[in-house]
């Protein structure tokens, strides 16, 4: 196999049965599109690619920078095609979530700029969203980046509709697979690909996966953010289904450790979800079937998201000190206020107020008189013992209420005897009309 360009091996991934034994299912063939196998890691080098490709040489020509809003996968492979092309490249975020993507990208040569957001990605129905500002003003005249758009770029979703699903067709000799499992995060593959298969058979049924509400699941949405933005389209999905991080983790286990197939958490979550989907389909079933999901990458970049979640797979001990370890019944018995109450107690008894959202958010909007501690912190101080005193009150904010409920729960247990989260967060405050401040 001999190649002009690196660019050229992008695509034609392949597809490979997970054994029966493993996933259990009956009736049902299961298969995973290996999109880890594209030159610069995942899924993303598709898209990127044919999003980036119209205006390529006129930025060169130009010696514009490509610009992406992206934290992730596309802003790996575009850094990459930048560096090609002898152009540079920036990734706007609001905050780098994986230490190792960030490291990459830096490697690459890309350029970072983190603003402030409210949330993980884009929100356009938000006017303050510092990163739907800068989205804006990438439209407008006198701009000279080259903005590849990949919430909105329908060469996203084409690049994926062109080559992912045939090349999927192709391999099951001319069929389309009876069900089509994938995370949404863009929404580009899962579209793209649906539209492919459903070309060749309408009845193909397309299962979105997006992550748990205020979970963290690394290139897929949650729940509430996914109905936003971008070329998301609901009619897409026979169904949309939540998985948390530690089903992502479960799925990836079985992949990596009993299929020899070293996938992300994204990988994992589409398997858990493939199967869980599927368990009760497999004994109705009068033929035998066939199902794909989408790896969409590697592990190895996500190792220190397992460290945090699983410290015992990589022969750390497990810590009865952090968020993780709260129980259901201590969740259960801790003090979440909704707005009008919370703003009742802390005019009564002015307590210590703590943002647990990233800097840049808290910077655009937060709580007069809260201060900032980002999650990641917040779980290191935990680590070192109780860090406030018992005498002032707490109230724990995070964007929607559940981290915070966590963190609450935690500080009780460990002998704070009056803390209090949140109900709903930061976005119940805001929508509830209660006054916020800028830095
Ligand atoms: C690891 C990972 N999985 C899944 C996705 C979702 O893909 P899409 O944006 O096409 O919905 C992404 C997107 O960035 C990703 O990085």
């Amino acid at each position: 196999m001999r190649f002009e360009s690196i660019i050229e091996t992008v695509g034609d991934t392949p597809l490979v049965r997970i054994a029966p034994h493993v996933h259990g299912l009956q009736n049902i063939d299961l298969y995973a599109k290996l999109e880890f196998c594209n030159p610069f890691g995942s899924l993303k080098d598709r898209a990127a690619w044919n999003m980036v490709r119209p205006g390529l040489s006129a930025a060169v020509e130009r010696g514009s920078q490509i610009v992406e809003l992206s934290s992730g996968n596309t802003a790996k492979a575009l850094a990459a095609i930048a560096g090609m092309h002898g152009i540079g490249f920036k990734s706007v975020t609001n905050r780098m979530k994986i230490p190792e993507m960030r490291e990459m990208l830096l490697l690459l040569g890309a350029e970072i700029e983190e603003l402030p957001g409210q949330s993980e990605c884009l929100d356009p129905t938000n006017p303050e969203d510092p990163l739907t500002l800068f989205h804006r003003s990438l439209d407008e005249p006198g701009n000279t980046y080259l903005h590849t758009d990949q919430y909105y770029n329908a060469r996203n979703a084409e690049a994926h509709e062109t080559g992912t699903g045939p090349e999927i067709v192709a391999d099951l000799d001319g069929r389309a697979p009876d069900w089509f499992i994938s995370g949404v995060g863009t929404a580009g593959s899962s579209t793209g690909v649906a539209r492919a298969l459903r070309d060749r058979n309408p009845k193909v049924g397309v299962v979105g996966l997006v992550a748990d509400k205020s979970d963290f699941v690394p290139g897929i949405r949650n729940i509430d953010e996914v109905q936003e933005v971008g070329i998301f389209d609901p009619l897409t999905y026979d169904t949309i289904e939540k998985v948390t991080s530690a089903e992502a983790i479960d799925g990836l286990l079985t992949l990596v450790r009993r299929c020899g197939i070293l996938a992300g958490p994204t990988g994992g979550a589409a398997y858990f979800g493939a199967v869980r989907y599927l368990r009760d389909i497999g004994p109705q079933l009068t033929e035998p079937a066939t199902a794909v999901f989408i790896v969409c990458d590697r592990v190895e970049s996500y190792l220190s998201y397992i460290r945090k979640r699983r410290p015992e797979l990589l022969g750390l001990r497990p810590r009865n000190d952090s968020a993780a370890s709260v129980t259901p019944e201590e969740l259960s018995g801790t003090a979440a206020v909704g707005v009008a109450e919370a703003r009742e107690w802390m005019a009564k008894e002015r307590p210590l107020v703590v943002d647990m959202r990233s800097p840049y958010a808290y910077a655009a909007l937060h709580i007069e008189g809260s201060i900032n501690i980002v999650d990641e912190l917040f779980a290191d101080l935990v680590r070192g013992g109780l860090p406030f005193s018992k005498a002032r009150p707490v109230l724990l904010a995070c964007p929607v209420g559940e981290q915070s409920l966590r963190y609450a729960a935690l500080l009780t247990r460990m002998g704070h005897p009056n803390v209090r989260s949140l109900d709903g967060g930061i976005i119940a405050w805001r929508d509830a009309g209660a006054p916020l401040v800028r830095e």
